[in-house]
């Protein structure tokens, strides 16, 4: 069984960039296990959490789940064309300690959504950007930034529209593909 782990970086509880990361996670077959991981818990990071041996439970328990996992996609709202900062922090504090990052060498994706037309352009690629940086090979193709979100997601939070959703599977098919480069 894989493991893979959904982050959405929105705390909202009818956060469209939740619904989105259970849809995704519906359209993976047999043999993976989708979780969408709390980060609104964590807290801020502190350097001196590592340095003075102080890390808070939340931390070390987010670290360790991170570690367990086979593959992660982050699905991002964009806020100020940029990611949210709940998002940057849950990738900061299972970065470090530097000998220790837990991202490094798990395969990723990224999915930028907006209620806008944009699709969450800005935030995609400033996740991207920070991807690099903590080692995460990241799917390159398809890019996937979803507009005008509002207009296809019905009130149980499921997708109405049958091109996103077969566009989504061919996504998913594609991210088990770059997933098993990295077995
Ligand atoms: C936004 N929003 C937004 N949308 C966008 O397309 N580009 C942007 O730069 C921003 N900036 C922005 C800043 C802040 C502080 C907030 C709160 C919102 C709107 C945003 O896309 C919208 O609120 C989404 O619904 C957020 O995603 P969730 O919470 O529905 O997952």
């Amino acid at each position: 069984m894989k493991k893979l782990g959904i982050i959405a970086g929105s705390l909202r509880k009818e956060s469209f960039t939740k619904k989105i990361g259970k849809n995704i996670a519906s359209l993976f077959p047999e043999g993976w296990e989708a979780e969408l991981l709390d980060i609104g818990h964590l807290p801020f990071y502190n350097q001196d959490f590592d340095d003075h041996n102080e890390v808070p439970k939340e931390i070390a328990e987010f670290r360790d789940k991170v570690d367990g996992l086979d593959a992660v996609i982050f699905v991002t709202p964009e806020y100020n064309r940029s990611i949210p900062a709940v998002l940057k922090n849950a990738i900061d504090v299972a970065s470090r300690p530097k000998t220790n990052n837990v991202w490094s060498k798990k395969p990723a994706a990224v999915v930028s959504q907006s209620p806008g037309v944009l699709g969450g352009f800005g935030a995609h690629h400033h996740l991207r950007q920070v991807l690099a940086g903590i080692n995460m090979p990241v799917l390159a193709h398809p890019e996937v930034y979803l507009s005008s979100v509002g207009d296809f997601l019905d009130e149980e939070g499921k997708i109405t529209n049958e091109d996103t959703l077969s566009f989504l599977q061919s996504f998913v098919d594609r991210f088990i593909d770059h997933s098993n480069k990295y077995d």
